[in-house]
């Protein structure tokens, strides 16, 4: 792609030759002889760069600089001085030009002045393309009640020390949230630290999270600070708390309660400001009743908590998700942004997503890669997929209903019916999960008449 120089100067002969040697160089170039015509020109033709002459008739170059910075605040500006003007030449590049040249102009000169400032507006781009594709793949997509009223929990905690203590199922975006919070927070400039205590093995997640001194254990080859050091300053992401070992949630509880972490071999403590957020898609009052989590700890942990529905009761996000997917995946695989035909769409929001949106995502990257043609059809989802059209029917039919009563009747046989189906119609397994006797669960399915058949 040619870039496009404008240049502006009252002196035909330097129009002239500035316009012959960028032209030769390869750029594409417009010359113009007053001021006014160099905003004008701007304002229409967008160059990559333009030269201005600090000195011309009517209203002089400085202000044309003023009037092309206000349009785009990253214009490149290079200002071209006389004898004399070299003054107003330095000015100018205190008001945001880039550089300025003397004349008589060095063809070199130019030409070097040229290339670095194109390479500087390069950057300047590049920079701003990471920051949005950053800010995107942390975006909370959604117009659900739930999520929200989730971002508005977000943004009010967010600014606080407060600990936050994330829960929902697989999938469901807990880390997103995680990341939302400390992006917002005064914290965002210091580290993110994140630890899967699910991926580490028990007997490392202490000296993992703490830290150890050189010949602390065998395998301790040098001195290593933990990740609550590493953190310090900053966000320290505890995921996957449910599963943390006993030895390791009391010494956690302990550095919480005295802000000072020791790493295994060392006599000594170290201070660190460290702010804790943690995730589980475990229910973590089950298990402090289990005996497997430890209350005391729960309780520092859970000082705001944030709750993600699962997606199959949030199905009005899916359309929004679907696009939102569709359009970061198709620039990240460069693939051709392909268009999801409504019935298709229609069908995705009908599926049940036991994976939720990570589930929804990893669908439609398989859909953008395996789909061949410029919509994604519902014989693609089919196909790729598989057919695990929810009970939607079942459930669409509940705002039908006249009175409470009646209500109340479709629900639970919508609901037992789905339970069962997950429990493949075990009646004892299905039972022990909803937490009622066996023969209170057959009494029911009788009454509602719910067999295998039932749609
Ligand atoms: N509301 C949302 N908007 C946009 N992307 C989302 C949203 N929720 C989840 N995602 C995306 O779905 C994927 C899974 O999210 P994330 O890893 O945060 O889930 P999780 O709850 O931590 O899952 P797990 O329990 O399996 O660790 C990620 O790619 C994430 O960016
Ligand atoms: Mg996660």
């Amino acid at each position: 792609m040619s870039r496009r120089i404008l240049v502006a100067d009252d002196e035909k002969g330097i129009r002239a030759a500035l316009g012959q040697l960028l032209e030769y160089e390869g750029y594409e170039v417009r010359a113009v002889g007053t001021a006014v015509d160099a905003i004008a020109e701007f304002e229409k033709w967008r160059p990559h760069l333009s030269f201005l002459d600090v000195k011309m008739g009517g209203i002089d170059g400085l202000e044309a600089l003023k009037k092309i910075r206000q349009l785009d605040p990253a214009a490149l500006v290079v200002m071209i001085s006389g004898h004399g003007t070299i003054q107003t030449a330095v000015e100018a590049t205190q008001l945001g030009a880039y550089d300025f040249l003397e004349k008589p102009l060095d063809t070199d000169r130019i030409l070097v002045t040229l290339r670095n400032a194109l390479q500087h507006g390069n950057l300047q781009e590049e920079n701003s393309r990471l920051r949005e594709s950053v800010e995107s793949r942390y975006e909370i997509v959604g117009k659900s009640f739930a999520i929200r009223s989730l971002i508005e929990k977000i943004e009010r905690v967010a600014p606080t020390p407060a600990r936050v203590l994330i829960s929902g199922e697989n999938g469901t975006g807990k880390e997103l949230v995680a990341r939302a919070v400390h992006r917002l927070s005064a914290r965002s400039a210091n580290p993110f630290i994140e630890v899967n205590c699910a991926a580490i093995p028990s007997e490392l997640i202490e000296s993992e999270l703490f830290g150890h001194m050189k010949g602390s254990f065998t395998g301790a080859v040098s001195d290593r600070p933990g990740k609550f050091e590493q953190a310090d300053g900053g966000t320290l992401f505890l995921d996957e708390i449910g599963d943390m070992s006993q030895s390791a949630q009391a010494k956690v509880l302990r550095v919480l309660q005295d802000g000072v972490v020791t790493r295994i071999g060392s006599a000594k403590p170290v201070k660190v400001d460290v702010r804790v957020l943690s995730a589980t898609n475990k229910n973590l009052e089950e298990e402090i009743t289990a005996g497997r989590f430890r209350e005391d700890l729960y309780y520092r942990l859970n000082v705001v908590p944030l709750h993600i529905p699962p997606l199959r009761e949030r199905r009005e996000d899916i359309p929004l998700l679907a696009s939102h997917f569709v359009r970061t995946l198709s620039e990240r695989e460069g693939v051709p942004p392909r268009v999801l035909d409504p019935a298709a769409l229609d069908l995705l929001t009908n599926m049940d997503w036991p994976g939720n949106v990570r589930e929804l995502r990893n669908t439609l990257e398989r859909l953008l890669i395996l789909s061949s043609g410029p919509r994604i059809v519902v014989a693609d989802v089919e196909r790729i997929a598989g057919r695990r059209v929810a009970d939607s029917a079942s459930l669409g039919s509940l705002l039908e209903c006249k009175t409470f009563e009646e209500f109340k009747h479709a629900a639970e046989r919508a609901f037992l019916l789905a339970k069962l189906r997950e429990f493949d119609w075990n009646v004892s397994e299905t039972a022990r999960a909803l937490e009622m006797p066996r023969s209170n669960l057959y009494k029911k399915i009788e009454r509602y008449g719910l067999t295998r058949e039932t749609v």
